[in-house]
């Protein structure tokens, strides 16, 4: 048993989609999250900027005595080096692996589409593994810049109907090349667009299956704390969130992003 929290991060709103999963799958947990909105959006950043970034946002969780850290953001997940990741004092976890794992899993027709920010797409890291992990596999990869300031600001599935109708013009723009290239998996590769999973999936159309990294990395965390002994004995979790801009913004979209599981308190803290 171990009492202390799960830590979380993401750029800013996006790596909620893990929360509420874990929130789903792991009721007894605390959830320490940290949302970079100061700085978002990572994914049209340099390799190095993105590395600064993450270092100094694994080091506010481990102040915060996290029991392992979920890095709930696909532009992370591609940027940083497993090798430093295998040397924190805690277990790591990136959405990346879990993601591409599942893809393998479902596709029938090897032909898989990967999209996320400029920089995860930029990386090939979803590329990369699906290759090792599907002979012959074809990938269609589209970076979708315009997706992550769309999310933040409330451009969402079930938000009002004139938001919807931008952001659907927008998914057509991106997604056309993708689904005429007859894949039946994409990867939604960044934990901001499970908040367009409707949309997304009413485009692509019925034979095509998404998949959340969010949920599948929640999925790994709940059977790597399983497997390591470090499951937490509490009545019931509580999360805190801390963001590195004014709270408002986060207070009002987090809802969105959480469903039914509520939030907690969420303060401002200086991260660099
Ligand atoms: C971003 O900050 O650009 C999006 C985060 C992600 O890649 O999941």
């Amino acid at each position: 048993m171990d009492n202390r929290p799960i830590g979380v991060f993401d750029s800013g709103l996006g790596g909620l989609t893990g929360v509420r999963e874990l929130r789903k799958r792991l009721p007894h947990e605390d959830i320490i999250y940290f949302g970079d909105t100061g700085r978002v959006p990572y994914g049209s950043r340099s390799p190095e900027t993105i590395l600064q970034y993450a270092r100094q946002d694994v080091a506010f969780l481990l102040s915060k005595n996290v029991k392992c850290i979920m890095a709930a953001c696909g532009t992370v997940s591609s940027t940083y080096p497993a090798a430093e990741a295998a040397q924190l004092p805690v277990p790591y976890l990136g959405v990346v692996d879990a993601a591409a794992r599942e893809a393998a899993f479902v596709t029938r027709n090897r032909r898989i589409g990967v999209i996320g920010t400029a920089a995860t797409i930029r990386s090939r890291s979803y590329e990369k593994l699906l290759r090792q992990l599907v002979p012959g596999v074809e990938i269609t990869a589209r970076p979708c810049p315009l997706f992550v300031p769309l999310v933040e600001a409330g451009y969402v599935d079930h938000s009002e109907a004139g938001k919807q109708q931008i952001t659907k013009l927008v998914i057509a723009q991106y997604l056309t090349e993708v689904r005429e290239a007859g894949v039946d998996t994409l990867i939604l590769g960044c934990t901001h667009y499970p908040l367009l999973k409707s949309m997304i999936g009413e485009f692509m159309g019925p034979g095509v299956t998404l998949v959340d990294p969010a949920m599948t990395a929640a999925h790994h965390l709940e059977r790597m704390l399983a497997e390591r002994g470090l499951r937490a004995s509490h009545e019931s979790g509580q999360a805190h969130f801390y963001v590195s801009d004014v709270p408002d913004s986060f207070v009002q979209t987090a809802d969105l992003f959480l469903g039914e599981y509520k939030g907690g308190p969420v303060e401002q803290i200086a991260i660099d």
